[in-house]
């Protein structure tokens, strides 16, 4: 049987292994996904030793997306300006890594949101590891403005200057700004910093939500609802991380299997598992 795993620290309560195996069992393929805790300092023998029993890719999650990065002989140009990976496949006698997390946020946001982001003014908060998944399908995307709004300046600048070349191609205006700095309104708001989970409440001001605006914390479950009750609270739509979560699984399926998986049917269903 074809075998893929998720790798991660901690990984217990990864929804993974549940998406997969509903997309493999919705589109017929007889396939494997399993979960795998890796210490902290195993991640290259852990990959080798999927590989070694047969294992055909994985996904990668927190906190080795960087480290997966370095482990392929070859990177997408998507993996390559986010400097970090969520997905390997094995083939070819090599390591193949991508990310498919912004096209995840994508499709999430422009099929199962509803928004379309050609032309729209798009806040992004945070300048991490998950800021930087996505930063460059946004652009694809052609939004018409992007700002990358971060505590520490300088994360973000660099983020957007390692996108400058991207931004020129696709005629977006990509920008920086501090937190507190933030103050005109957007279409598009994404939450992408670890701001929730420390309890620390939502960092910016609410006059960033134009009415109606789309407000999408890239958490899920409790990590999100601090910033979705403050969307609510100013009238924009309050959006969890879990149809991204759906999608970048989704994108993952596509690029091992060849066939793009019903995603919305899945979101609905995990919705629904999850209460
Ligand atoms: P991840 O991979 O989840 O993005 P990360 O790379 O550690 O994790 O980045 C965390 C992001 O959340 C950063 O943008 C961080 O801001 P700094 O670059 O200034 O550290 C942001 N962040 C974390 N806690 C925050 C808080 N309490 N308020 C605002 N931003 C916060």
């Amino acid at each position: 049987m074809d075998r893929y795993c998720v790798m991660g620290n901690p990984i217990e309560h990864s929804r993974s292994p549940w998406i997969q195996s509903r997309f493999a069992a919705l589109m017929g393929h007889n396939l494997q996904y399993d979960k795998r805790l890796v210490p902290l300092d195993g991640f290259a023998q852990a990959i080798a030793a999927f590989r070694a029993e047969g294992g055909l890719g994985c996904n990668i999650t927190v906190p080795f997306k960087f480290e997966a990065a370095a482990v392929a002989d070859h990177q997408s140009p998507r993996a390559q300006l986010a400097g970090a990976s969520n997905f390997l496949h094995f083939r070819d006698g090599g390591i193949h890594a991508d990310n498919t997390d912004g096209a995840g946020l994508v499709n999430d946001i422009q099929n199962n949101a509803g928004v379309a982001l050609a032309g729209r003014d798009v806040l992004l908060i945070g300048a991490g590891g998950a800021s930087a998944g996505v930063l460059g399908p946004l652009i694809a995307a052609q939004a018409r403005r992007i700002t990358v709004a971060n505590r520490t300046l300088g994360k973000a600048e660099a983020l957007a200057a390692r996108h400058a070349a991207l931004a020129q191609a696709h005629g977006v205006q990509v920008d920086c700004a501090e937190l507190a700095a933030v103050q005109t309104p957007y279409d598009v708001v994404v939450n992408a910093t670890a701001s929730s989970l420390s309890g620390a409440g939502v960092p910016v001001s609410p006059s960033v939500l134009k009415p109606g605006a789309l407000a999408l914390d890239m958490m899920y479950g409790p990590a999100a609802a601090g910033f979705m009750d403050w969307a609510r609270a100013y009238q924009a739509i309050a959006r969890d991380g879990l149809g991204m979560l759906v999608e970048q699984a989704a994108e993952g399926f596509l690029l091992w299997r060849g066939v793009r998986p019903p995603s919305a049917q899945v979101l609905a269903e995990l919705r629904a598992t999850l209460g």
